[in-house]
């Protein structure tokens, strides 16, 4: 096994073994590469380059005490990217072809996954690109699906600690009937002048406002948003955010404890009634939310009041990492196995 200090691990790129690579030609996907090479050669006239025909998947693998590599809810990311490839008209690969790709890239990359208990993890990034030529604005003929994979630590600061969050008012990462619910880069393009204004105030992250009517919150730029209070699982319904597999995840193990789970609107001004929140994400995890400040109307929602995670998110992150871990039942079918 690869000697890294595990537990001092960020959220970046580090160089791992092998990527794996289909192509679609003529029509059809072709059979499962494994590569050690880092680039990709590509037409200049590619539709990723050009018209955005671009999309990704975040997911994790872990490590469990028993030494087995576990992998959470690929067939949900592979879902998803499907659902992205019909929102930006590319070819969409086959939930089954997605998993062989996850779970080789995994396995080749054995060495990469971090020890238990280290508190870091296997992030795996699937991608999928137009790599066709075009000049005028159409979808490509021909595609590419790469996955790489590198080991990580915490998306936001501390981990499993409360931090400062902000409404940013001034831009907008994705309009109502836009491409929010896809994972496509140029939302993440959209959002970058306010992730760079969230970080130059001091905040970790942005949030964002529906952006018809600036009222309701829609989610991070990297997360979606929970909010608890009266024993209830609060969480936006929109169409333009990013239907998050974790919170997916949340929502059913909040059942479970018998938390009531409500998906609906949440006007900003309701912020200020919520016991707890919390933004969620593969990337994120559970990262509690200290406050939220909407600098832009002199409004500070402060959530956490002693500064601490609340007993509610920290059931369920304890829930969720065990059973990512293997140290509880995986008893709603969530995780793979690497053989
Ligand atoms: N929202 C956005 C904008 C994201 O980039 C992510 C990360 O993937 C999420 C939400 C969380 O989604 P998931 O839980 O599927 O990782
Ligand atoms: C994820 O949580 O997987 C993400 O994609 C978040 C971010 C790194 C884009």
């Amino acid at each position: 096994m690869e000697t890294l200090d595990w537990s001092n691990l960020g959220f970046g790129y580090r160089k791992t073994d092998y990527n794996v690579r289909i192509y679609y030609r003529n029509g059809k996907w072709g059979e499962l590469e494994t590569c050690s090479e880092e680039t990709i050669p590509m037409h200049m006239a590619a539709t990723c380059l050009h018209y955005g025909q671009e999309c990704f998947e975040g997911l994790k693998a872990f490590r469990g005490k028993d030494g087995k590599i576990r992998i959470f809810r690929v067939d949900e990311n592979a879902k998803r990217m499907q659902s992205t490839c019909r929102g930006i008209l590319m070819a969409e690969l086959p939930t089954e072809k997605f998993q062989e790709a996850i779970c080789k890239v995994v396995k080749l990359n054995e060495r990469f996954v971090p020890p238990y208990e280290s508190g870091a993890s296997l992030y795996i990034r699937p991608l999928l690109i137009g790599t066709g030529a075009q000049v005028g604005v159409h979808p490509a003929n021909e595609y590419l699906f790469i996955v790489f994979v590198t080991p990580v630590g915490p998306y936001f600061k501390g981990g499993f600690a409360t931090n400062p969050y902000v409404i940013i008012r001034e831009y907008d990462r994705a309009a109502p009937l836009g491409t929010g619910c896809f994972k496509v880069g140029g939302n993440y393009a959209a959002s970058l002048r306010a992730n760079q204004k969230a970080h130059d105030l001091g905040y970790s992250c942005e949030f964002y406002l529906d952006s018809k009517e600036k009222k309701y919150i829609d989610e991070a730029g990297a997360a979606n948003f929970f909010g608890i209070k009266n024993n209830t699982y609060i969480t936006p319904k929109s169409t333009s955010i990013l239907p998050s597999i974790t919170n997916k995840s949340l929502m059913q193990l909040a059942k479970d404890m018998g938390i009531a789970v409500e998906c609906r609107q949440i006007p900003e001004e309701e912020l200020s009634t919520f016991e707890e929140a919390g933004a969620c994400g593969t990337a994120a995890v559970i990262s509690p939310i200290e406050r939220i400040d909407d600098v832009e109307n002199n409004k500070s929602y402060v959530i956490a009041k002693d500064g601490k995670p609340g007993p509610v998110c920290t059931k369920l992150y304890n829930k969720l990492r065990a059973i990512q871990y293997g140290d509880e039942p995986d008893v709603h079918n969530w995780i793979t196995i690497v053989e």
